[in-house]
Parts: structure tokens; C-alpha cells; sequence
């Protein structure tokens, strides 16, 4: 008997390229950008790689150059200067996205996060009830539908709550087409999970829960990270309201999720590796114990295998560069 071979098409790079059956492609990415009011020069985040709290001037810059790396679609975070309970003031975020389409039109595809606690006093994604010990749904559905509307108004392209109250993506959609707003695309973040890999975004966009309140954290509302049945359903229902494409975030914590989820429910999945991920890479990095881009792209192979689209990544920026660097011949 012949024993079989396994080692022939790992022999060669030609062969090895022939065989792959996922490729990560800068057209597949999605870079994060944040803008602040408050800023006149943009700030660097911490643990992050080349990614800043923008100004509204340097945002634009900061595009222009990231085109020039092939990267055309973003997802906007963008934070007010005034923060309040329950009247939320969308000019300021509305007024970046209009100027992002006015001066590079079609050639970007602009998404706009869409949630309260980087404009709400206490952080949370929600507005509170009397007792400031809960996140109340209505309330904060009616507050998040309107931000919505105000974004896809100002020209976002595509609406991407992610606040995790019940309800959001149907009655998005519903104010969105009653406004003339049918073409905007709703990206949910169906299966967000109550991580701790949140903590260089939270600092970025100045949206920590803090100790205002009895409220101390997002557990409430986001998902148990030991329900994985949870996600299933609520991703289930985020299609059945008319989410266009769906998420899963964090990513390599969660592969196992993306990969059930995104076989069970054929929408378009994307993946959101957090900046807590990306900054964990960066620290691995700076202590000599990997290769940057190798173990980004080994990352965003495995988001791929597990059945994605397309990956939100601060480091969607070095893609290009990095996806040349792995050819092996
Ligand atoms: C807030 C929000 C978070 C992220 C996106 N939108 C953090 C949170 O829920 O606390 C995570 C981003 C990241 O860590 O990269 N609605
Ligand atoms: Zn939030």
C-alpha cells in the first residue's frame, strides 16, 4: 500500500498558492475612524497602531491617505462635545459624515456606528431610567432611530447600531424607508458580546460606563459571552427586522460563534476584531515575540475560515502592505 501524501501540495509556494481556500483581500476591509469635537490637534490612541481620535480636519486627511492604501470603506465613531441624559444634539456627527461624502462622493463607502454612550453623561449605550439602574429600551430605541435618521440624512451609506437594545434594527428600517432613506444599508452588530476586549475604544471614544451610576457595566444588555444560543437568536431576529448584514464581535474569542452562526443565517457576516485583539497583537509585537503583519493576517485568515465577509480592523490601513509581505516565493 501507498501511503498517502499530504506533504505534495505543502512542497512549493506555486502549489501552497493553488491549494489556499480562503484569501484575505484589501477589498474585504473596513477601517474604524474616530473624530472628536473637542480636539484641535488628533490625538494617537493608546495600544493601537497609527490610529488617532481625529479632528474634523485631519479625519479628511486621514482618509485621502488611506485610499492611497486601498482601503475605500470606513466605519465612523464619532464623539460630540456635549454629553447628555436623554437629549442628544446629532449636528456634529452629522455635519463629518456630510463632509466625508462631500469631498470624496462614491469612491467611499461611509458606515456610521450608531449609539448613545459616547454622547450620554454616565457612558451607557442607553438612557436610564429614574433609579439610573437601568438602560430603558423604548427610550433609547426612539433615541437611537433618531441618529440613524440623521446619519443616512447626512449621507452615510450605511447605518451600524450598536448599542444592543431590543428592536433597533426595525425601527430603523421603518424610519429609514418612511424618509426616503431605502438605499441606506443597516449593518448590526447582532452578535455583541459583553467583552473585555473593549478597553482602547473605550478611551478613543470617551464612552466607559462610569461610576455615575449603580450601573457599572454593559452585562445588561450585551451578550453573555457563555450564551452562545443567545447570539444565534438574537441575530435570527436582527435579520427577521431587516438587518442587511449582520456581526459578530470580538473576533478570534468568537470564531466558534461566526462559524455557527454565519453557516446557520445567509446574510453577509462581518467581523469586528476589537481594539483590545489588535492591541494585544501590537504588544506581542513591541515585545519581540511575533511578527505584526504575520499574525494579523494569520487572524484574518481565521475570520474568513470561520465564514466572514468582510473584517472591521484598526489595522485594516496596513492590510495591503501586509497582505504582500505573506507571499512565500
Ligand atoms: C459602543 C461600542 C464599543 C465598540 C463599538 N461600539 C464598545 C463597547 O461596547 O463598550 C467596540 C470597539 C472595540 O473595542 O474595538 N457601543
Ligand atoms: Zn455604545
Amino acid at each position: 500500500m501507498v501511503g498517502l501524501s499530504y506533504r505534495r501540495t505543502r512542497l512549493s509556494g506555486a502549489v501552497r498558492e493553488l491549494t489556499r481556500q480562503v484569501r484575505p483581500a484589501v477589498e474585504q476591509f473596513i477601517q474604524p475612524l474616530f473624530v472628536a469635537e473637542t480636539l484641535s490637534h488628533r490625538e494617537a490612541v493608546p495600544g493601537l497602531n497609527k490610529v488617532w481620535r481625529e479632528t474634523p480636519d485631519s479625519l479628511l486627511e486621514q482618509i485621502a491617505a488611506d485610499l492611497q492604501h486601498g482601503i475605500s470603506k470606513f466605519l465612523l465613531f464619532s464623539t460630540p462635545a456635549h454629553k447628555s441624559e436623554a437629549e442628544f444634539d446629532h449636528a456634529f456627527t452629522a455635519k463629518q459624515l456630510a463632509a466625508v461624502k462631500h469631498e470624496f462622493g462614491d469612491s467611499v463607502w461611509l458606515a456610521a456606528d450608531v449609539c448613545l454612550c459616547s454622547a450620554t453623561t454616565h457612558g451607557h449605550c442607553g438612557i436610564l431610567n429614574e433609579a439610573r439602574d437601568e438602560v430603558v429600551n423604548e427610550a433609547s430605541v426612539d433615541a437611537l432611530t433618531n441618529a440613524a435618521l440623521a446619519y443616512a440624512g447626512a449621507g452615510a451609506d450605511c447605518v451600524a447600531p450598536s448599542d444592543m437594545m431590543d428592536g433597533r434594527v426595525a425601527a430603523m428600517r421603518t424610519a429609514l424607508d418612511a424618509n426616503g432613506l431605502q438605499q441606506t444599508v443597516i449593518m448590526s452588530y447582532s452578535a455583541k458580546f459583553h467583552s473585555g476586549f473593549y478597553g482602547p475604544f473605550r478611551l478613543a471614544a470617551d464612552s466607559a460606563p462610569g461610576n455615575a451610576t449603580a450601573l457599572r457595566d454593559r452585562a445588561s444588555y450585551q451578550i453573555d459571552p457563555a450564551r452562545p444560543s443567545d447570539a444565534l437568536l438574537s441575530s435570527l431576529r436582527d435579520a427577521d427586522e431587516g438587518a442587511d448584514i449582520l456581526m459578530v464581535k470580538p473576533g478570534l474569542p468568537y470564531l466558534d460563534v461566526l462559524a455557527e452562526l454565519s453557516r446557520e443565517i445567509p446574510l453577509p457576516w462581518a467581523v469586528y476584531q476589537t481594539s483590545g485583539e489588535s492591541a494585544g497583537l501590537n504588544l506581542l509585537a513591541r515585545e519581540g515575540l511575533a511578527d505584526l503583519g504575520r499574525v494579523n493576517v494569520e487572524a484574518w485568515v481565521a475570520c474568513l475560515r470561520a465564514g466572514a465577509s468582510m473584517i472591521i480592523s484598526y489595522d485594516a490601513r496596513h492590510a495591503q502592505h501586509w497582505l504582500s509581505q505573506q507571499n512565500d516565493r
